[in-house]
């Protein structure tokens, strides 16, 4: 059966040379820089119907670092849908070294896996990691921090699944514009905020940042930054950056934005240790909805949070590693599949917890 694919694409890239369409080349994309939703996956160029490989197939995994809250839920959520499909997997842990995922994904290359999904250490190191797994052939999802379209347009096997960051940081803003006075709690007529930032070498990082602010502005709503601190999605650093916030800016703060929900945790025991109360004197937001934090939401001790949904996205990873496994490639500017992120309130957490 692989034999049979392996001719028909031979076959394909003749024809390919024949009329001179390098796969490889992406396609006019100047100017549009936004992914598109993807149904981008086109099945390879033969009438036949692309042969699925029999489930079963050996699927390698690569985490950025098995110590993240959300990446914990993201990676079971995958475990628990590959091999529900009849998948033999490998999840391994890139303890937040890229030297050390390079060679995992080297590894799992050498052993002949049949696809890969990687959620890459540093975006930056997307070029490498595009460039080995095209030059293995393997086909490859990439997950939860996006690459340029341009670095993904040099491998037509791969695609990513993720979310819009940007759409998290307007919705954190937006939970913000929606309490009483607008986030300006002391009535000076702004809003005077600090950011706990992920990793700020990552998309979802950097967006959520200049998201969850510019929803304020455009509302009308005028901004102070009060701070702004790296907490490499870390709670215990979120807590001591918050902690030290408190000790220098006390009532003036307003606001605390937190790239995401663990840091935001964090935040809530240095804000209740230093004797504030949330939703009254101050307001605090994160993204993912933990179940940590959908308890605090609904106790009243976190202004909201934004869905960050890990089962969804697994399952949108999965199905495109299949269609990849079919002989599926994708265009150029159509490698990025999002799935919505969902804001949460005390309205409608309910509907999230378990
Ligand atoms: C999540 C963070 C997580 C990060 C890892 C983000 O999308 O919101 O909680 O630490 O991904 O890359």
């Amino acid at each position: 059966m692989k034999k049979t694919f392996a001719l028909l694409l031979a076959a394909i890239m003749m024809l390919a040379l024949l009329t001179g369409c390098g796969g490889d080349k992406p396609a006019d994309n100047a100017g549009d820089s936004q992914p598109a939703q993807s149904d981008a996956a086109t099945p390879p160029a033969d009438a036949a119907t692309p042969e699925a490989p029999a489930a079963g197939g050996n699927i390698g995994v690569c985490i950025y670092k098995f110590d993240d809250a959300f990446m914990t839920t993201y990676r079971n959520a995958l475990q628990e849908i590959l091999e529900g499909k009849g998948y033999k997997v490998t999840v391994v842990d890139g303890n937040n070294d890229q030297a050390k995922q390079n060679e995992q994904i080297n590894t799992f290359i050498t052993q002949g896996v049949d696809a890969l999904i990687i959620n890459p250490v540093m975006t930056s190191a997307a070029d490498t990691i595009i460039a080995t797994v095209k030059a293995a052939g393997i086909p490859t999802v990439l997950i939860n921090r996006e690459p340029t379209p341009e670095q993904m347009a040099a491998y037509d096997k791969l695609v990513y699944v993720g979310c819009d960051a940007a759409q998290s940081g307007t919705f954190q803003g937006e939970l913000i514009l929606d309490t009483p006075n607008k986030g300006d709690i002391n009535g000076d007529g702004k809003v005077s905020y600090i950011m706990i930032q992920g990793d700020p070498e990552n998309i979802d990082a950097q967006l959520r940042t200049e998201y969850s602010v510019k929803a304020l502005q455009d509302a009308g709503v005028e901004v102070e930054q009060l701070n702004l601190t790296r907490g490499d999605w870390d709670r215990e650093k979120g807590q001591t950056i918050c902690a030290n916030d408190l000790a220098q800016f006390g009532d003036k703060i307003e606001v605390v934005f937190c790239n995401n929900d663990d840091m935001a945790i964090g935040a809530l025991q240095a804000i209740q240790s230093a004797g504030r109360k949330v939703n009254e004197d101050i307001y605090l937001v994160g993204v993912d909805a933990l179940d940590a934090a959908l308890n605090e939401v609904s106790n009243g001790n976190m202004t909201g949070t934004v869905l960050n949904d890990a089962n969804g996205q697994a399952a949108g990873a999965v199905a495109e590693m299949e269609k990849l496994l079919g002989g599926a490639t994708y265009a150029a500017n159509e490698q990025s599949v999002y799935v919505d992120y969902v804001k949460v309130t005390p309205d409608n957490v309910k509907d999230f917890m378990k």
